[in-house]
């Protein structure tokens, strides 16, 4: 296993270029089950959870080539319908086989995700949604059964707006003739990349961010040739992370648009982003590295600020001048990291769903652990800030989700390196 070894503080100065984004990447790369055609996506970064669906496509029944950030997949045998536990416990977005899978075999076989450690994290909504679909569900040895006669379109309304089960039930409609509408949606831009895909092979998508997905199927759907947009959430870390260190750093490939609610907070702070506001290109985050004001934020389904943002938002809001609080409305248990900034010496209080941070004048270095992906970029930006010597250890986790993140920050002046642990 591998730990982080970061030296601060040290300002960064200069350019990062941001990855394809893992969230869209991998539903994109579980609609490539939908066709026996074969499909080329590109800017897809190059991380643990890819290399999984990686595997897992192929244990499917797809041949899959993937480098340079280019994924290719084609159909080479009957495809299975089971998805084993072995390949589903390394990544909870496996689920998004099921969709596809269950479209166009009408029948689908997969292992319960499980827990993490952010929470229960269920999948009733996707299995309800199924059953509205025509198809029925049933359980036997730890796995999940999902199957139909034959699947008809319909009209139905999500309890929340999850995510995967937006993404799961576009890639099943996107197979069933005739006009299936999904409301409660959620309006993540990773579904509306999803959205972009599965209009390229046949299927007519309307709708996407906004509540209301009308989807109309095709019989059969062609190949794909399609490039996954920026990752709004590598985005987001680096942003923080360079508001934590200091100094000006221009972030590439992105786009001011994916991250306002973040961008809002972090003016608010005292940051200063340009472009301020809206237009496409990249992004440029200045600050003088001072202690920033206090924010508060809620995390919400998109546009809200992103849960996945919280953590290296409580990172740097540990140095504030004043108390602030988050407020983790998506997942029941994400505070994991708060007691790891506690031993870098931040000052927070969490009481259930509800964190009170009371920022300090200094952060110190120690050995933490990250806990989950988002938890670990946390760690990275209370790292850039504190004084000494920070040792991340578990940084797998991190590198689930954050393609060659020492790389682009010792291009961007900090001290870190990856050692054997
Ligand atoms: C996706 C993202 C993840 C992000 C999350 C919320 C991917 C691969 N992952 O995860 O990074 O943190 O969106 O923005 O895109 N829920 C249920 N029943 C369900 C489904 C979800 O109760 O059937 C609950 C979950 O436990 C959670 C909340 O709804 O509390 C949000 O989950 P969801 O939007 O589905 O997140 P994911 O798609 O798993």
């Amino acid at each position: 296993m591998d730990n982080f070894i970061i030296h601060g503080p040290k300002s960064l100065r200069g350019e990062v270029k941001i990855s394809g984004s893992k969230n869209a990447a991998l539903p994109i790369l579980a609609a490539t089950m939908l066709t026996r055609e074969k499909c080329e996506i590109k800017n897809v970064p190059d991380l643990r959870d890819v290399k999984s669906t990686f595997e897992l496509l192929n244990y499917m029944g797809k041949k899959c080539f993937f480098g340079f950030n280019a994924f290719s997949v084609e159909e080479a045998s009957a495809l299975k319908h089971h998805a084993p536990y072995d390949l589903v416990r390394r990544m909870r977005a496996s689920v998004l086989v099921a969709g596809p899978l269950l479209a166009r075999f009408k029948k689908v076989r997969f292992s319960l995700p499980g827990g993490c450690s952010i929470g229960v994290r269920p999948i009733d909504i996707h299995l309800e949604a199924f059953q509205k679909l025509g198809a029925e569900v049933s359980y036997e040895r730890g796995d999940v059964i999902v199957s139909a006669g034959k699947l008809k379109s319909a009209r139905l309304k999500f309890r929340f707006p999850s995510v995967g089960a937006t993404e799961n039930l576009m890639m099943c409609a996107a197979l069933i003739k005739g006009t299936t509408v999904l409301e409660n949606c959620a309006r993540e831009p990773e579904i509306a990349d999803l959205a972009g895909a599965l209009r390229c092979m046949g299927a007519e998508v309307e709708g996407e961010s906004t509540a209301t997905i009308k989807i109309c199927g095709r019989d059969v759907l062609k190949g794909l040739k399609y490039s996954v947009m920026p990752d709004r959430i590598e985005t987001g870390t680096f942003m923080l992370i360079a508001a934590a260190a200091g100094g000006k750093l221009t972030l590439l490939n992105t786009d001011i648009r994916l991250v306002k609610s973040v961008a809002r907070g972090l003016e608010k702070a005292g940051v200063k982003i340009s472009p301020p506001g809206g237009r496409g290109g990249g992004i440029t985050v200045e600050t003088d590295g001072l202690r920033p004001r206090p924010v508060s934020v809620e995390t919400k389904p998109y546009p809200g600020f992103p849960t996945d943002l919280q953590a290296p938002w409580m990172a740097f809001m540990a140095r504030a001048k004043g108390e602030s609080l988050i407020h983790e409305e998506i997942f029941e248990n994400r505070f994991m990291h708060a007691a790891e900034l506690m031993r870098m010496g931040a000052d927070i209080t969490v009481t259930d769903r509800k964190a009170v941070i009371r920022g300090v004048e200094r952060l110190l270095g120690a050995p933490v652990i990250a806990s989950d992906i988002r938890a670990g970029a946390a760690l990275i930006v209370a790292a850039a800030a504190a004084k000494g010597v920070t040792v991340i250890g578990r940084i797998y986790h991190i590198d689930r989700g954050y393609e060659k993140i020492e790389d682009k920050l010792r291009l961007a002046g900090m001290k870190i390196e990856r050692v054997k642990a």
